[in-house]
């Protein structure tokens, strides 16, 4: 086990402020992990990852895919939820129930009880991935936060305000933390800084992001 792993074993349990309405749970989501990865590993079984085109013609570095209702897409047509798979041809796969469950837990706990999600969109990273500064905009109803949930390799995450260039906090993100933002911090920027080599005990050398989302109509 090296350093970095160690360190995020202090951590489990605490919280800790971004932002008003940010907060991360450290370590909240590393006992269920083993059920998360089975979970991601089924999904992808049925609608495989894929690297995404931005509607600006670039290939992400990250590859996705997605469970509930409906999945986030992007391509040369722009960046929407469809609920359809366009790989498969196929419904995107349901939510798994205690994906649904730990999410609306975490969110209460982090100040927004009564989210109700119905998708998640599930990142992996591997060595050289990263994902550039953005928001999350697609969802029309801004009242839900968004919840997001890291397992295997760390990433170290930006998280910034309301504009491009507004002030950033550097976090470290490991195995098992759970960031949720809402409220006043629902669309502030953020990013994850190119992922560094290495390997996890439980994902080897990849890193798996799962965000849950209220992407229905408010
Ligand atoms: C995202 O912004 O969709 C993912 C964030 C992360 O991978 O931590
Ligand atoms: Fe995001």
């Amino acid at each position: 086990m090296n350093d970095l792993i160690d360190t995020a074993l202090a951590d489990e349990g605490s919280r800790e402020t971004l932002a008003e309405g940010a907060m991360i749970l450290r370590g909240r989501a590393r006992s269920q992990a083993p059920a998360l990865l089975a979970a991601v590993a089924a999904i992808a079984a049925e609608a495989p990852f894929r690297r995404m085109m931005t509607p600006g013609g670039l290939t992400m570095s990250v590859a996705m895919t997605n469970c509930g209702a409906q999945g986030w897409v992007t391509d040369r047509h722009g960046y929407r939820y469809t609920p359809v798979d366009p790989q498969t041809g196929r419904p995107w796969p349901a939510l798994p129930e205690a994906l649904r469950r730990l999410a609306v837990e975490a969110a209460a706990e982090a100040g927004f009880p009564g989210f109700s999600p119905d998708v998640c969109l599930i990142n992996r990273y591997e060595p050289g991935s990263k994902l550039s500064l953005h928001q999350d905009r697609d969802e029309p109803d801004r009242s839900a936060p968004i919840v997001s949930v890291s397992l295997g390799l760390p990433a170290v995450f930006l998280f910034g305000g309301l504009t491009r260039d507004a002030p950033k906090t550097r976090t470290r993100l490991a195995h098992g933390d759970i960031v949720v933002w809402g409220g006043p911090s629902r669309l502030a920027y953020h990013a994850v800084q190119t992922i560094k080599p290495g390997s996890h005990p439980a994902t080897a050398d990849q890193r798996i992001n799962l965000t849950f989302r209220k992407a229905g109509p408010p």
